[in-house]
């Protein structure tokens, strides 16, 4: 097995001959920030599994206790600030002006780096949509007033893509195309399990790009990798980026 330096060495190289490297992130990329990964330790809402909450049926059928699962993220969220290793892909960027981040997570973190480029594939927790008039908007408000609701009077929810729903169509198309185009892909603290995220490494691997897994575990994507870094972003990433 190759030492981590010799590893680093070789990422370096195969980045600094890259056209337009893209990023695919997941939940692993803010747990450094005390964020809970959706499937690991601290996953868990009142003994429910964000499967179970974040779904169209769960919403219809209890509206106030998926509200209360996402005042409960949300209030998490407004108390964390970017790690390391979101910071290292802003220095990316820097190097690499169209460095393209999609990101699977909800929190904004990596817009609150300041990455300048990035695809919310599943929505942001910050913003609400009206079922009514179907507005969308940016709220911010911790505790949010349960359940919440638009000017028109109509219900609002969360702006996020639920398990079941079909991703923004401009996002999931952009995600497509920049999977389609890239030499080398990140691929950084996602279990690898949801679609149609997970199916972005296969697909820029299936059109020649290089690609590397920043995860401490094994994913069920791991082996269409060139290289499996078993290390936590937050340590890694600032470390080949040279900050
Ligand atoms: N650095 C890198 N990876 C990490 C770290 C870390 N410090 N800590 C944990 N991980 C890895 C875990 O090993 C795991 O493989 O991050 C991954 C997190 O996986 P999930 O919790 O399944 O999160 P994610 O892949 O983003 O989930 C996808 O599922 O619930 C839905 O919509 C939700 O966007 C989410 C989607």
């Amino acid at each position: 097995m190759q030492d981590l330096s010799s590893t680093i060495e070789e990422i370096r190289g195969r980045l600094e001959n890259s056209r337009m490297p893209v990023v695919l992130s997941g939940a692993g990329i803010s747990a450094e920030s005390g964020v809970p990964t959706f499937r690991g330790a601290g996953g868990l809402w009142k003994n429910m599994r964000a499967e179970d909450l974040a779904t169209p049926e769960a919403f219809e059928r209890d509206p106030v206790l998926v509200w209360e699962f996402y005042d409960y993220r949300r209030r998490v969220l407004a108390g964390v600030r970017p790690n390391p290793a979101h910071y290292a892909l802003v220095r990316l960027a820097e190097r690499f002006k169209d460095l393209t981040i999609i990101t699977q997570n909800v929190d904004g973190l990596h817009s609150l780096a300041g990455s300048p480029k990035v695809l919310e594939l599943h929505g942001n927790i910050w913003r609400t949509r009206c079922l009514g008039c179907g507005r969308v908007e940016e709220n911010r408000d911790v505790p949010i007033t349960i359940p919440p609701r638009c000017a028109c009077g109509g219900m609002l929810r969360p702006d996020v893509v639920w398990f079941g729903e079909a991703l923004p169509a401009d996002v999931i198309e952009a995600a497509f195309e920049a999977a389609d185009r890239t030499d080398f892909m990140f691929v950084v603290g996602t279990s690898g399990v949801v679609q149609p995220a997970a199916s972005l490494a296969p697909r820029a691997k299936a059109n020649g790009a290089y690609l590397v897994e920043i995860n401490p575990d094994a994913t069920p994507i791991s082996t269409v990798m060139d290289v499996v870094v078993k290390e936590k972003a937050g340590e890694f990433l600032p470390r080949l980026v040279g900050i």
